[in-house]
């Protein structure tokens, strides 16, 4: 059973090669409309999408991402995780937004902002665009925050880089589904480590096949090297969010 959003979804892949050409505004405006009908967590609309069009604000993305080839995307989104609006409305109403600085705001707000970054990427592939999520921009969040003029209850969680595909990369296969789908209770270890040998050569094949960047590693390598690379990353994070308001209690 398939139809042709399913079909879309499923040939998703991350595009980091664009046409040099840029979105129209009417194109920026449907994505922004197709973020903002996602779903919202108790209907508190806890995100703010900011479009950077200045070339040297854009510059500066692509050092702290270290994806210099942002600068010839079509269209760049910052997706900002927000309780700002909401705390004015709080304020308006004298009312104690002591809530707003929670745990559970902050993840409130990420979820919002998360799930309205997959609505616009879903929702630009369906206009024949391509592009990238970047967490990268996390690499100097309190930079971000000073670039994008970002108030309190605010924190920049994600960019994301749009445009007219220049090239078409390999699909890259994902996990077994029965390793990520399990019914009434969490799946065996044995089951698991049975279905990652024979993704580890799927994955291997795909990285040794591909026709750029062509390389020999399993997903087990891959995660490997991900928690290698990642010490003493990003340390000062919990710091910026709740320099910003978050997590306080
Ligand atoms: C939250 C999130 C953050 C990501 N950050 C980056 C990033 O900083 N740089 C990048 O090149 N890709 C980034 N990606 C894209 C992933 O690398 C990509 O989705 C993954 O490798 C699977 O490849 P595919 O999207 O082509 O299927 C991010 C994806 C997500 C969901």
């Amino acid at each position: 059973m398939t139809n042709p959003i399913i079909d879309q979804l499923t040939q998703h892949r991350s595009i980091r090669n664009f046409q040099n050409k840029p979105l129209t505004n009417e194109q920026v405006a449907v994505l922004v409309d197709a973020a903002q009908h996602a779903s919202t967590s108790t209907f508190s609309q806890q995100y703010s999408i900011i479009s950077v069009t200045d070339p040297e604000i854009l510059k500066e993305i692509g050092r702290i991402s270290g994806h210099h080839w942002l600068m010839n995307a079509g269209h760049y989104f910052v997706m900002v995780a927000d309780q700002h609006r909401n705390l004015r409305i709080a304020k308006a109403h004298d009312s104690d937004p002591f809530i707003l600085h929670s745990m559970d705001k902050f993840l409130a707000s990420v979820f919002d902002t998360a799930i309205a970054t997959e609505n616009i990427m879903v929702a630009a592939e369906s206009m024949g665009l391509g592009g990238t999520i970047m967490g990268s921009i996390l690499n100097d969040s309190q930079k971000m925050i000073e670039l994008l003029n970002l108030p309190e209850l605010t924190f920049p969680l994600l960019g994301i880089a749009l445009g007219y595909p220049a090239d078409e990369p390999e699909l890259k296969p994902r996990l077994p589904k029965e390793a990520v789908h399990f019914r009434n209770q969490y799946g065996s270890d044995e089951n698991f480590d049975q279905q990652l040998a024979s993704y580890d050569a799927l994955v291997a094949a795909y990285y040794k096949h591909r026709s750029s960047n062509d390389r020999t590693e399993t997903f087990s390598h891959h995660i490997v090297s991900e928690l290698a690379a990642g010490h003493g990353r990003r340390a000062e994070l919990v710091d910026v969010i709740r320099k910003q308001g978050f997590m306080l209690h």
